[in-house]
């Protein structure tokens, strides 16, 4: 099945494809503090809901990036309806291939759960830092370990144990490229369960409605044994949080 239209079957009922709540979206739109004329990119930006919201409030200039066409064009439309005056660019491509036009030129920067697109968290932070002005944000989202994972889980969501970090490694990886965590969001298990939880609802619903569609079967496979994954392993064992760094913080102007 393609790889894009599981994605966007699964996320229909999303706002955001990460477990944050709007209201905490919301708390870090408006902590940012961004200036009219500041300039900021999304890395897998989803459907531009961050980015969208950030030119709501504060009118700024903003690039976002993702591979998905489903996903970009999600963006497009509610660039188009919520904020059409925006100067608000979404492009379809790989973030790992984007280059900005001026290094170190965004007041912000983010890349919100879509690390492997720089081999990790660490490399994440490093790509951005790359790409943000001094005095800026950059903003990650990223899973950590709760507690250490059993094997049996590891093997069901193929992933390793080194794919994460715990939230204190996560905070502390800002200092090795010289930015100072000035915030966190951390999701509730509540936040968590309406993620993963609109993920089967929107599976299922979609599945009663296009009963003769081929990508049924596989969808609703891999639906349902992440479902199970979650309920005995991926609830107790993963955390997720937005990490908020500030790069150029005072005393922090040279990477530790
Ligand atoms: C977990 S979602 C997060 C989306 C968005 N940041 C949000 O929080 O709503 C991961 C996103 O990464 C995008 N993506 C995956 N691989 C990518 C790549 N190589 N380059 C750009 N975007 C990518 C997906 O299409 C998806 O929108």
């Amino acid at each position: 099945m393609d790889m894009w239209k599981f994605y966007d079957i699964t996320h229909r009922e999303h706002i955001v494809c990460n477990p944050t709540s709007i209201e905490k979206l919301e708390q870090l739109v408006s902590l940012v503090r961004l200036k009219p004329d500041a300039h900021v990119l999304e890395i897998a930006t989803g459907k531009g809901e961050f980015i969208i919201r950030l030119a709501e409030r504060y009118g700024v200039e903003g690039v976002g990036v993702d591979l998905s066409p489903y996903y970009i064009a999600d963006a497009k439309g509610k660039h188009r309806k919520r904020a059409p005056d925006a100067r608000l660019v979404f492009l379809e491509m790989d973030g790992a291939e984007y280059k900005p036009e001026k290094p170190e030129s965004f007041d912000l920067v983010a890349c919100i759960g879509a690390s492997w697109i720089y081999g990790g968290h660490r490399g994440t932070l490093k790509a951005l830092e790359g790409m943000a002005a001094q005095k800026s944000w950059i903003v990650v989202g990223e899973p950590y370990w709760r507690h250490e994972p059993e094997r049996e889980y590891l093997e069901a969501i193929e992933e390793k144990r080194s794919s994460f970090g715990t939230h204190s490694e996560n905070a502390e990886a800002g200092k090795e490229f010289g930015l100072e965590l000035a915030y966190t969001l951390v999701s509730s298990q509540d936040d968590w369960d309406r993620y993963e939880g609109l993920q089967w609802y929107a599976a299922e619903e979609w599945a009663s409605g296009h009963a003769a569609d081929p990508d049924v079967p596989e969808l609703l496979k891999r639906v349902r044994q992440g479902k199970a994954a979650y309920l005995r392993w991926g609830r107790e064992t993963l955390g997720w949080a937005i990490y908020v760094f500030k790069k150029g913080a005072f005393g922090r102007e040279q990477a530790a």
